[in-house]
């Protein structure tokens, strides 16, 4: 019983202290990121894979941290008009910043064309975000890189 006791007041102080850090680093955090950043970044929207995509890229930044965009495409019969994102998710193993944008950038192309969101840039991100500190930029164009390359996937001939 005793020993439990021990064993209680020792895992509360940890959690204190835990707890401490946590504080301390979100006090950095959003002294570096904007809000909307911050917000993206601890739950971030369309995180996962589609069974079937229609389109499918994984690209590796400059800075050697990877992102995958999963995309579902609705064909219009109608010649004239465009094909249209239905759904998109993504993954990423890289920063915090590449969270909030690939969770920016999955949610920006649904209900686009294809040809609408092949027009997306970083900034179209970094207009969402409230912009990123100069040494994130690459984060954003890593989500852009990564979804031109699933819309090139979606866009290559198949059998
Ligand atoms: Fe590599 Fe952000 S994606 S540092």
């Amino acid at each position: 019983m005793h020993e439990k006791n021990e064993s209680h007041d020792s895992d509360s102080d940890f959690d204190e202290l835990l707890e401490n850090l946590q504080a301390e680093i979100l006090k950095e955090e959003k002294e570096i990121y904007t809000e909307r950043t911050l917000k993206e970044a601890y739950n971030p929207k369309n995180v996962g894979e589609l069974k079937k995509p229609g389109g499918a890229a994984r690209v590796t930044g400059p800075c050697g941290d990877t992102m995958q965009i999963h995309l579902k495409v609705e064909v219009n019969a109608k010649e004239d008009l465009s094909d249209k994102i239905v759904d998109c998710k993504f993954i990423t193993d890289g920063c915090g910043a590449s969270v909030a944008c690939g969770s920016v950038i999955t949610e920006l192309v649904k209900g686009k064309t294809v040809e609408e969101a092949s027009m997306l840039t970083p900034e179209s991100i970094l207009a969402v975000l409230g912009g990123l500190p100069e040494e994130n930029i690459h984060c954003a164009a890593l989500a852009v890189d990564t979804l031109k390359a699933a819309i090139a996937n979606y866009n290559e001939p198949r059998d």
